[in-house]
């Protein structure tokens, strides 16, 4: 089967942005250690990359939540399937998701990890659907790029567990997908 895929940010933007990011995160917690909390699985591509550009110490854990099921829309429903590793608290935590949409996932989890007694909590995503909003109380920290209401893939983020290994962010064109074989 062969998708059509549109290019919505290529790579070489997408690099730059979280170089750029990275510099930012590092001024920010001069002086502090990091802990990266990555949202599995569409974080993990721009986790990676953002941590190789952080200059103040880093620490890694990562945490799997379902809020969809196999298609595009949000059932509403979170439910963690992998919890942290280790504890959070009095730590500088940094939750690293590949896009905010609804904000529904992040509304859930943030209340959950605040219990955890972290020093702080901010969010960075590498995008961020701001029309898609459904909750008031996810304020993200730091975005890599804000796009329109489409449904990207690439750079971690999936069609039915598809498309992940993209390197850049796409967008899989009408009539070309959705058809299983
Ligand atoms: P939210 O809870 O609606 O903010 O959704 C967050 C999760 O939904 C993300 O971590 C993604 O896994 C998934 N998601 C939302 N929009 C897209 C998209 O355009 N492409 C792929 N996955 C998406
Ligand atoms: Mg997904």
């Amino acid at each position: 089967m062969s998708d059509t895929i549109r290019v919505l940010v290529e790579e070489e933007k997408i690099d730059a942005r979280i170089r750029e990011l990275g510099e930012q995160i590092s001024r920010d917690y001069a002086g502090r250690e990091v802990h990266m909390i990555c949202i599995l699985k569409g974080g993990v591509f721009f986790m990676c990359e953002l941590a190789k550009r952080i200059s103040v110490p880093v620490s890694m854990d990562f945490m799997q939540v379902s809020s969809y099921g196999g298609g595009t829309k949000s059932s509403g429903i979170v439910k963690i399937i992998k919890d942290l590793d280790e504890s959070i608290e009095d730590k500088h935590v940094l939750i690293v998701e590949d896009i905010i949409d609804s904000g529904r996932t992040l509304s859930y989890l943030i209340p959950v990890l605040q219990q955890r007694r972290p020093a702080q909590i901010r969010l960075c995503t590498l995008l961020d659907k701001p029309e898609r909003r459904e909750v008031s109380n996810v304020t993200v920290d730091y975005t890599g790029f804000v796009i329109p209401n489409e449904f990207v893939v690439g750079y971690g983020l999936d069609y039915d567990q598809r498309y992940r290994n993209l390197p850049y962010i796409g967008v899989v064109e009408p009539g070309s997908s959705g058809q299983e074989e």
